[in-house]
C-alpha cells in the first residue's frame, strides 16, 4: 500500500541521454511503474514498416491507429498488437524514422491519451521529450536529463553493441543529432524542459550518480525516500 498519494515523475531530455535506465532505476528503488513513452513511438514506427507504409506519410500513419495496441507486460517489455517487439524497436530502421512519427499531432494525441491513463492512478516514472510540459503538466517532479552529444553517441553506440545491434559510431552520432533536431523543432510538443524541471547533466556522472541525483530532487520535492 502506498503511503503517500499519486505521485508522477516526469523524465525529459534529448535522445540516449540515459533517461530509460535511469527512470527504470529510479522506479524500481520507490515501488513505482516506470513508462517508456519512447517505446510507444518507436512502436507505432515499426508498424508503419511492418505493414509496407511510409512513415513520412501522415495520412498513411494515421490510418493504422485504428487497428494497433501497444502495452507493457508485467516485465515492461513492448507488446505491439499482442507481439513482443522490444528489441524490433530498437534497430537503426525504427530510430532512424521514429521522430517523423512522433511529429504527427494526431499520433501523439493518441498516445497521450493512452500515457494519461497510465499514470492516473499509480505512481509513475515517465520518460520522454514532452512529460513535463504537457503529457503530464501536474507532475510533482520534472527532470531535463542532458549530456553532450558525443557522450550520448557513445552510451548509445555501446548499448547497441551489448544488445547485437550493428552501427558505427559516426551512424549513431547522426541519428542523435537528426532526432534532437526534428523533436526539438516540431511544432505540437517539441522537446524543451519545463520551466519548473530539474536540469541534470549527467556527462561526467555514472548510472548510480544519476539515479541519486533524482532522488534527490524526488525527496526535495516530494518527501518521498526510496524504499530499497
Ligand atoms: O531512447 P532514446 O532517447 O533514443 O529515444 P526514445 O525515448 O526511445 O524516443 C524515440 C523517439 O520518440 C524520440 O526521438 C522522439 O522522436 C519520440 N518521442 C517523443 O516525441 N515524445 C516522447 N514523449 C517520447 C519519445
Amino acid at each position: 500500500m502506498q503511503d503517500h498519494p499519486v505521485i508522477a515523475i516526469a523524465i525529459d531530455g534529448p535522445a540516449a541521454a540515459g533517461k530509460s535506465t535511469v527512470a527504470k532505476r529510479v522506479a524500481e528503488r520507490l515501488g513505482f511503474t516506470y513508462i517508456d513513452t519512447g517505446a510507444m513511438y518507436r512502436a507505432v514506427t515499426l508498424a508503419c514498416i511492418k505493414n509496407g507504409l511510409d512513415p513520412k506519410d501522415e495520412a498513411q500513419a494515421v490510418s493504422l491507429l485504428p487497428s494497433i495496441s501497444i502495452e507493457f507486460d508485467s516485465e515492461g517489455k513492448t507488446i505491439l498488437c499482442g507481439e513482443d517487439v522490444s528489441k524490433m524497436i530498437r534497430q537503426p530502421i525504427v530510430s532512424g524514422n521514429v521522430s517523423y512519427i512522433a511529429a504527427m499531432k494526431p499520433i501523439r494525441l493518441a498516445l497521450v491519451e493512452m500515457q494519461r491513463k497510465m499514470a492516473d492512478s499509480r505512481s509513475v516514472v515517465m520518460d520522454g521529450r514532452d512529460i513535463g510540459t504537457y503529457v503530464l503538466p501536474q507532475a510533482q517532479v520534472k527532470i531535463f536529463q542532458i549530456a553532450s552529444v558525443e557522450t550520448r553517441a557513445v552510451r548509445r553506440y555501446e548499448e547497441n553493441l551489448e544488445k547485437g545491434i550493428n552501427t558505427s559510431l559516426k551512424e549513431v552520432e547522426e541519428d542523435v543529432r537528426k532526432r534532437d533536431y526534428i523533436d526539438s523543432h516540431r511544432e505540437f510538443a517539441p522537446l524543451k524542459p519545463a520551466p519548473d524541471s530539474v536540469l541534470i547533466d549527467t556527462s561526467f556522472l555514472s548510472i548510480e550518480e544519476s539515479v541519486n541525483a533524482v532522488l534527490e530532487v524526488v525527496k526535495d520535492k516530494t518527501g518521498v525516500t526510496p524504499k530499497c
